[in-house]
């Protein structure tokens, strides 16, 4: 490490953003109806989620409520979120829930789903589309390690739905030596993203495109650790003088 590394501030961890006891009370008090209530509904498993993504799912997600829609997280921990989605989607959603660690699989209330493998395994993640159909949403909470964020999103993002949405996470390990992130670390989901950016506007320079941005991706929305991603066939666009 060289003397200027070394004088850097050291990198800040989870606990340095837990709440304060006022701050959660005061969450609770605006928190109001959607899918803040069905966060906070929660009785039997926690759901652990950083506050300000909360209004992002409702910007996002309200309009796939009380629909059959079907929606992939991984990343089910305590259980506690597949159930916030089943109160938030309602009943007509189907919830599937995937996690490495078995006793997930008794982490969770009919009808939701729990199926058990590695978001990076291929064979497995084609077998749930396969058994449970084109997802309208997936939404990566799991390892948070840019090489399992990857894998699942080449994996999972060319069987969702056109039109549907992919969420990523916690962005945030990208810069954590704990999930093999570092700031502009090679291989992180935030450089994969830098990568979406100039793939997404492939049509226009005559560089090689890794990503499926040119063809498949509408939008990326970037938010503090959380990304969501518009899936939509947009091909080569079009331009027009009005007269
Ligand atoms: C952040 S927790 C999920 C939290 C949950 N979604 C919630 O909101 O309460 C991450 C989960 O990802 C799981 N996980 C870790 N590595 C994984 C992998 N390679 N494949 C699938 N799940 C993994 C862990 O077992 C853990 O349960």
């Amino acid at each position: 490490m060289g003397i200027r590394a070394g004088l850097r501030k050291p990198v800040p961890s989870m606990k340095d953003f837990a709440l304060t006891g006022s701050e959660i009370q005061a969450f609770k008090d605006g928190a109001g109806g959607g899918v803040k209530a069905a966060f906070l509904g929660a009785q039997k498993r926690p759901a652990h989620k950083w506050t300000h993504y909360l209004d992002i799912y409702e910007r996002y997600l309200s309009n796939y409520r009380d629909k059959p829609i079907s929606f992939l997280e991984i990343g089910v921990m305590s259980g506690g979120s597949l159930d916030m989605w089943r109160r938030y989607f309602g009943e007509p959603a189907t919830i599937v829930g995937i996690d490495i660690d078995p006793t997930c699989a008794e982490r969770v209330d009919p009808p939701n789903i729990v199926r058990i493998g590695s978001q990076d395994d291929r064979r497995f993640l084609e077998g749930v589309i396969n058994e449970f159909g084109a997802p309208d949403v997936v939404l990566d909470d799991g390892s948070h390690i840019g090489r399992h964020q990857r894998a699942s999103f080449e994996i999972l993002f060319p069987h969702l739905k056109s039109g549907g949405l992919y969420i990523i996470e916690d962005v945030h390990t990208a810069y954590w030596p704990d999930w093999e992130g570092g700031y502009k670390r090679n291989g992180s989901i935030i450089e994969y993203t830098k990568q979406m950016i100039d793939d997404l506007h492939g049509w226009y320079h005559n560089r090689r495109t890794t990503t499926p941005a040119k063809d498949e991706i509408g939008a990326i929305h970037l938010y503090d650790s959380i990304i969501v991603i518009e899936k939509n066939g947009k091909g080569k666009p079009g331009f027009l003088a009005s007269i």
